[in-house]
């Protein structure tokens, strides 16, 4: 986790034991989804991220910037939230909401998203735009499976299940994230922008471009 803090925000990484732990944690604590439910509107998170299941917000097709939740899983929401307090991630959006929101109020509102449908095909489908493409797909699928050891990729499926599922305690649902957040999630984590995942760090470093492209949208259509 140390070895993360690269660049110069070691003063925001608070002392506590927490954040030394690896990957996610959202101290045992699970919340209640129907108050989160509530709060999810209340609290404006819904305004951005869509109501799961009924439509995606801004999440979908090209110009989607805003990460799906539902179906996420609670602790890593829980954590998100915390990275962003704490500048592990940066968005001047969440910063804000993050700021703004209790840890309690957090914990139901993640239970809120987790307890939803994961990211369903059907509006996926509809908005992706795109034709799926064999050709496409073969060296992200490839990477994605297998990865290239050559280059110290590891296979993304390792750590994030077969179809991108996530594992829970492991990594996070990526299969049917937005196409354009899931690659700027790649470009940030190969630039330094975030810091909150150390194996993603290594597993973004030597990716191209184009290979960016091509894994995102591979994902985005699992
Ligand atoms: C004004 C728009 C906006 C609002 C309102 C908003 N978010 Fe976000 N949220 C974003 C954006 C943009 C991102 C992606 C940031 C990035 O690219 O790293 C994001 C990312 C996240 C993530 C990370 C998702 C992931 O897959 O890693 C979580 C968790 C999250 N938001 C939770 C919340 C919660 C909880 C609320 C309500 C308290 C909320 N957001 C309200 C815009 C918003
Ligand atoms: C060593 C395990 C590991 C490997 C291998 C791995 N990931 Fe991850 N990935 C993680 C973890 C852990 C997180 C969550 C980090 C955090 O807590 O912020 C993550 C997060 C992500 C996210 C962000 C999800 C979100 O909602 O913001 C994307 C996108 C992603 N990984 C894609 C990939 C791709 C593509 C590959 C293969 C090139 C890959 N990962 C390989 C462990 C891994």
């Amino acid at each position: 986790m140390l070895a993360a803090v690269c660049c110069g925000q070691a003063d925001a990484i608070p002392a506590a034991p927490a954040s030394t732990a690896p990957a996610k944690t959202d101290g045992g604590v699970k919340g209640n989804a129907e108050a989160g439910r509530i709060k999810a509107e209340s609290e404006r998170c819904l305004e951005c991220h869509g109501q799961p299941g009924v439509e995606q917000g801004h999440s979908a097709g090209e110009d989607g910037k805003f990460a799906r939740l539902g179906g996420q899983q609670h602790a890593y929401i829980v954590k998100q939230v915390q990275d962003f307090r704490a500048g592990r991630r940066k968005n001047d959006f969440m910063v804000m909401m993050a700021a703004s929101v209790s840890d309690d109020d957090v914990a139901d509102i993640a239970a809120y998203f987790a307890a939803q449908p994961a990211m369903p095909a059907a509006i996926r489908a509809e908005t992706r735009g795109e034709s799926r493409s064999a050709g496409q797909h073969g060296p992200a699928a490839a990477l994605f499976r297998q990865g290239d050891a050559a280059r110290k990729v590891a296979a993304c499926a390792t750590c994030h299940g077969a179809a991108g599922e996530g594992i829970a305690g492991m990594a996070p649902v990526i299969g049917g994230q937005g196409r354009r957040y899931l690659s700027q999630q790649l470009h940030n984590w190969r630039s330094g922008e975030r810091s909150n995942g150390a194996g993603m760090r290594e597993a973004a470093a030597s990716l191209t471009d184009a290979e960016i492209d091509a894994l995102a949208l591979y994902v985005s259509e699992m």
